[in-house]
């Protein structure tokens, strides 16, 4: 463990080094539970960080769009920043406005990324691993019930960040939990994602409305250029004139992730992506009902990153496992609430591997 700065209200912060016997870290911070940088190798054993994101801590705090974070209470997007529950209704900040609607956007202003978690680190049988412990109040962001949380990234012996999220409540409460790291296979830093190579487990999406807020179904993939069933490269159908993919200005989707008949909650193939000319692969595997496949529409190059590196438009993918977005409005979603006396349980894994 490393320093890794004070935010400007006095938190220190600090930084982590989970590593396998093949080479392959992270870095971890307390900070918004971020992963900072993950270095995967190519065909040639060569390693390169696949993770966009900053050097420094002032940076994360200062102009992060969520590189690398876990995002709470409620990751994604709730219209017009209200819901109801049991008859009482609630008030979000709104802090985002695409299309220019308002709406509340990864859990509000000072969220679980912007939180300074408790660090534990630990290894097990040839696995290291960090557990961070956040304690979320009563009303914190508008949202009721202490809710107390715990991730744990583990680095597996088989070249795997696999993240286990866990939550509890005294107060019924809407609860969706998940990880924004922005992926370059090629390496951060080594331009556009247009050509890596993009498998969805997936046959149906949630369409969305200007303020990309779903319309209430999930609609088939089949015959639209959002299907990415079998491989195709992210680029290829991106500038195809479709209402959804104008919306969002490109992919910013919720994909339904096939799960086995009868097994829901099981850890199923989400997405493969692959990089033809470094050979990396990376695998995604849920317990998660949906995926956002982001393609950083809203990166523009307005600042340095690491390494001075300038991220423009789709210089990183995300691939956000996640209950369905504004799923606390949307009966017809499976629910985000989690009751008194419920863990929340969900397990998202990135595996790497080369071709
Ligand atoms: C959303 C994007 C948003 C981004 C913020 C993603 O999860 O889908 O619409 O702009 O987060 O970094």
């Amino acid at each position: 463990m490393i320093p890794f700065g004070t935010t400007p209200d006095g938190r220190a912060a600090h930084l982590f080094t989970l590593r396998n016997a093949q080479g392959v870290s992270a870095d971890i911070t307390d900070y918004g539970a971020t992963v900072v940088r993950l270095f995967a190798p190519d065909r040639q054993g060569r390693l390169a960080d696949v993770t966009l994101g900053f050097d420094r801590l002032d940076d994360y705090v200062a102009r992060s769009p969520y590189f690398g974070c876990v995002i709470g209470r409620v990751g994604n997007r709730i219209a017009h920043g209200r819901f109801s529950l049991h008859g009482k209704s609630y008030t979000l900040a709104l802090n985002n406005t695409p299309g220019g609607i308002p709406c509340h956007l990864h859990g509000g202003l000072r969220a679980f990324d912007k939180a300074v978690w408790r660090a534990e680190p630990f290894t097990r049988a040839g696995e290291a691993g960090l557990r961070l412990h956040h304690r979320s109040p009563d009303g914190e962001e508008g949202y009721p019930g202490n809710v107390e949380v715990v991730v744990t990234y583990t680095l597996t012996t088989d070249n795997a960040l696999r993240i286990d999220y866990e939550a509890i409540t005294d107060q019924p409460t809407p609860i969706n939990l998940t990880n924004h790291a922005y992926f370059n296979l090629a390496g951060e830093g080594a331009g556009d994602v247009l050509g890596h190579m993009l498998t969805i487990h997936a046959r149906d999406y949630t369409p969305v409305n200007a303020g990309l807020i779903p319309l209430g179904h999930v609609a088939p993939l089949a015959g639209t250029p959002l299907d990415f069933s079998t491989p195709h490269p992210i680029g290829e159908r991106i500038n195809v004139p479709h209402e959804q993919l104008q919306l969002a200005g490109g992919y910013d989707h919720n994909y339904v992730i096939t799960h086995a008949p009868g097994q829901p909650n099981a850890l199923a193939p989400a997405a493969t992506v692959v990089d033809p000319a470094s050979g990396r692969i990376m695998k995604v595997l849920t317990t998660e009902p949906g995926m956002q496949f982001y393609t950083g529409n809203f990166l523009d190059g307005s600042f340095p990153a690491k390494l001075g590196h300038v991220y423009q438009h789709r210089h990183g993918f995300c691939l956000e496992t996640q209950h369905f977005p504004d799923s606390p409005n949307q009966p017809a979603f499976p629910s985000v609430i989690v009751a008194p006396g419920e863990t929340l349980r969900s397990t998202t894994v990135y595996r790497f591997d080369v071709c």
